[in-house]
């Protein structure tokens, strides 16, 4: 049972996009496979085609293997007259990847996103559930160390 990684309150089917972050946060690759999703549906009760239309909705999800950190640097209007294309463009030339991929160590995955719902902070990232604001781009270097040292602590 592949829900058996999610706590039980979430596995109920009317918690269905809980029961889903919470199975995807509990995978170093971040992502739920269509093999896996088809498993998914049926453990929560529901029909593939509305756990698919889920996953596809939410920018949260993916159905392909990521970093296991995943920054999302939000380019709605106002991040981006406050200049997120260059704080992006400094994630790339730091981290040595292209938005949409991932580094070779697998620590890290960089995706553009819409509102992140704090534009009064834009430019705006999200790191899994944390949220950085009035970013420039000397905050880049602090960030990604923070992760890194998260991810040496961790393994
Ligand atoms: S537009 Fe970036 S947080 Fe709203």
């Amino acid at each position: 049972m592949l829900l058996e990684t999610v706590n039980k309150e979430a596995r109920k089917s009317e918690n269905i996009l809980n029961a889903l972050l919470e199975y995807q946060k509990s995978k170093d690759t971040n992502h739920i496979s269509e093999e896996e999703l088809a498993k998914l549906a049926e453990e929560l009760g529901v029909t593939e085609s509305r756990a698919y239309s889920i996953i596809t909705f939410y920018s949260l999800f993916s159905t392909h293997p990521r970093g296991k950190y995943i920054i999302q640097v939000c380019n709605d209007v106002p991040c981006y007259v406050n200049e997120s294309t260059n704080i992006l463009e400094e994630f790339e030339n730091y981290l040595e990847i292209r938005v949409g991929g991932t580094t070779h160590d697998g620590v890290f995955s960089l995706e553009r996103t819409s509102c992140l719902g704090c534009c009064n902070m834009s430019p705006a990232i999200r790191i899994g559930e944390k949220v950085y604001g009035n970013l420039s781009t000397d905050d880049i270097p602090r960030i990604i160390s923070e992760y890194r040292r998260k991810y040496d602590e961790e393994i």
